[in-house]
Parts: structure tokens; sequence; C-alpha cells
């Protein structure tokens, strides 16, 4: 009897001291976070969160933006009712057509792969050929006031200019510095070596565009107000000018395989090959449009013209034609043997 209470005791004891070391190092382990190991852990996070970063949802945002940024959200989003033909007052009205800002810079601006702006404020004041002078962001906007909207620039100091830039900060804030290059710009296409193909540019058309921007290219009017575009116009007089930087075919190619048809193509996962959205640029260019008056002004120094300019005077023999509609890697060799200019438009 003896013996077992001895024993007991002595298991007891056993007990106790093996709970106490399971506990301790239970909690050891709960409390254990390896300094090494904690380093990886915040630097992947970090990456994560820069390849998972998108620009902001202006349409979501809209009830919580500050007040002189939404001004800006609807210059750009409507644009013919607030400073187009739509205005209520006319000394409002600076835009000629009825397009908006957000036709071609899409999801108001956001869209990679679409002349977003997102962090576009840092690449300004920038270089441009057109003026041949370093232009500010103010500059750049009026020239698709004066060209892309058939319009008339907005005074450098008003309101609306100052609303618009405004609210292109407002979408660049928190931009990583590694995504930056995805929001700049169209990307690049291989540039056919042959002259746009109207019958193919047609064929594309028919097939990819037409159900919503017409058969005469004269897009959809919204139904509720009759006056702004549910899809946009592409040629005829509510177009963009024939000085416009989408009248060029190999800039319109570049927009159109990043992001038409609408919904269906992005820069990363575009629909047409390069030839088709060539040939469907040539295509939609073939048609009249509003005039865009002393372009023979643009570009100071002839040479740096874009080759695919369909208006004169060039620095070159090459015929308008051929500036219109291509072959363009020729004239692009050319610059290069005369001049040593590299050009990719
Ligand atoms: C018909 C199409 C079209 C419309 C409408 C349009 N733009 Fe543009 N915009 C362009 C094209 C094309 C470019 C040049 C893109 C390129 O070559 O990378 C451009 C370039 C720009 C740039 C410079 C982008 C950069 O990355 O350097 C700004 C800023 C800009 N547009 C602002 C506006 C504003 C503001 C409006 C409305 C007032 C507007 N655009 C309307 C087609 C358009
Ligand atoms: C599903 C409808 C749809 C299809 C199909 C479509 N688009 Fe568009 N397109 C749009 C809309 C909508 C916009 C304006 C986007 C915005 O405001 O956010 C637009 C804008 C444009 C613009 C710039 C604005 C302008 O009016 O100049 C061009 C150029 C264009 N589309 C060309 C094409 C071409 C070429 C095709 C065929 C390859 C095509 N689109 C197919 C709906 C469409």
């Amino acid at each position: 009897m003896n013996e077992i209470r001895v024993l007991a005791k002595q298991l007891f004891k056993l007990f106790a001291i093996v709970f106490v070391l399971v506990s301790l190092v239970f909690m050891w382990l709960l409390t254990y976070t390896p300094s090494t190991d904690s380093v990886v852990i915040k630097e992947t996070e970090e990456v994560v969160t820069n390849d998972i970063w998108k620009p902001k949802d202006a349409n979501i945002e809209l009830p919580n933006m500050p007040e002189k940024v939404k001004k800006g959200y609807y210059l750009i989003a409507e644009t013919s009712k607030y400073m187009g033909p739509n205005a209520e007052n006319a000394a409002d009205r600076f835009s000629g057509n009825n397009l908006a800002c957000a036709n071609c810079h899409l999801q108001k601006g956001a869209q990679a792969g679409s002349g977003s702006w997102v962090g576009i404020l840092e690449r300004f004041p920038q270089f441009g050929g057109r003026s041949n002078t370093i232009g500010s962001i103010e500059d750049r906007i009026n020239g698709c006031m004066e060209r892309s909207m058939n319009g008339k620039i907005l005074p450098e100091s008003s309101d609306k200019m100052e609303a618009i830039v405004v609210y292109m900060d407002w979408l660049s804030e928190g931009i990583p510095e590694n995504r930056k290059a995805e929001f700049k710009g169209y990307p690049k296409i291989e540039i056919p070596n042959v002259a746009v193909n109207l019958e193919k540019g047609s064929q594309v058309y028919q097939k990819e565009c037409v159900i919503c921007h017409g058969n005469n290219g004269e897009g959809v009017l919204n139904a509720v107000d009759g006056k702004s575009y549910t899809y946009p116009p592409l040629w005829g007089p509510d177009s963009y000018n024939d000085g416009a930087g989408m009248n060029r075919v190999i800039t319109s190619a570049e927009f159109i395989k990043s992001n038409m048809p609408y919904l269906q193509a992005t820069w990363d996962n575009p629909k047409l090959t390069d030839e088709e959205a060539y040939h469907v640029a040539g295509y939609i260019n073939s048609f009249s449009r509003p005039h865009k008056l002393n372009t023979e002004n643009d570009y100071p120094d002839k040479k740096l013209k874009p080759v695919s300019t369909p208006y004169g005077p060039w620095v070159d023999d090459f015929s308008a034609e051929q500036h219109k509609y291509g072959p363009f890697p020729p004239i692009m060799d050319f610059y290069e043997k005369e001049y040593g200019i590299i050009k990719t438009k």
C-alpha cells in the first residue's frame, strides 16, 4: 500500500514537471517570431501591394471627391455639357465637338494604354515637337482642345484648366514607382511595311466596330439627353479634326490595338493583331472630318514631324499619300540615314 502511494506521488511530480515544460514550450512557440523571416515577409508584402495597386475609379469616388477635383472630373467626363457645344452659357463653350476627353483617355484617364493621366504631371514640362518648345501640362491639354476636341484653347489660368490639372493630380496619388511606365502613352505596335489596305480596314470595321460606332462612323447619341455620346463618332463633322494625333495612322492604330473593341481589348490583352489595328486605323481616317487651320505652322523643325502626319510640308520627297497611308518604314529609314533621327511614329 505504501509503495503504491510513493509511486503515485512520484508520478504526480513527473506529470507536473512535464506539464510545466510543455506549457513553456507552447508559450515560447506562441510568442516566437524569427527576426529574419519577418523582413522577408514584409518585402514580399510590399511587392504584392505594388503589383496589385490600382488607380482610383473616379466613378466610385465621385461622392467623396474634393470640390475642385469633382469639377475637373465633370469637365473631362461630360466635356460637351460643361465646356462644349452643350454648355448653357456661351462663354463656357471651348470644345468644338461633342466628344468627351474621356472618350479617348479611357476610365476617365485612369486606363493604362489609353494615354492615361496617372502620373502625368511629373512628366511636364516636356519638349513637344509640334511647337518645338518645352511645353507645360496646360499646353498639352490645349493641344487636345484645339485638335481632338476641335475647339479653342482654355486660358492657362482659368478655373477650368486648373480643375482639370487638379483632377489629374488626384488621379496620380500613390502610383508606385514600378508601375509608372505602364501608364504612359500607348504601347507600340510593330508597324507593317505595307500601305494601309482600305478593303481590309473596312472588313475589320464591319466585324469589330460598326456595331457601336455605326455605318457612317457617326456613333450613337445618349438616349436620355440626345446630346452626349454613348458611342462616340470616329469621323464626320462631330469628330476630332485632321490636325489631331488620332488622325495619324500609327498613333490611331496604337490606341485601337490596346483599347478597341471597347471592353474586349486592353493593352495587356488586345483583340486585334497589329495589322488589323493598322488597316482599320487607316480606314477610319480615310473619311472627312473637320479641318484644322494653320497646320503648316506645326513642327517648326519639320524634321521632327511624325512620319504619319498626313499634312505637309515635309522635308522629304515621300508623297502625301504615303505620309497618310504608309508604308512608313521607308520614311523612317530616310530620317535615320539623312538626319540620324530615329522615329517611332
Ligand atoms: C479623339 C481622341 C482624344 C480626345 C477626345 C482627347 N485626347 Fe488627349 N490625347 C489624344 C492622343 C492621341 C494623345 C497622344 C497620345 C500619345 O501619343 O501617346 C493625347 C494626349 C494627351 C495628353 C498627354 C498625355 C501624355 O502622356 O503625355 C493629355 C494631358 C491629354 N491628351 C489631355 C486631354 C484632355 C484634357 C482632353 C479633353 C479636353 C483630351 N485630351 C481629349 C487623344 C485625345
Ligand atoms: C462595344 C462598343 C464598341 C466597339 C465594338 C468599338 N468601340 Fe470604339 N469606343 C467605344 C466607346 C464606348 C468609346 C468611348 C470610351 C469611353 O468614353 O470611355 C470608344 C472610343 C473609340 C475611339 C476614340 C474616341 C473617338 O470617338 O474618336 C476610337 C478611335 C475608337 N473607339 C475606335 C474603334 C474601332 C476602330 C473599333 C473596332 C476595332 C471600335 N472602336 C470598336 C465603343 C466601342
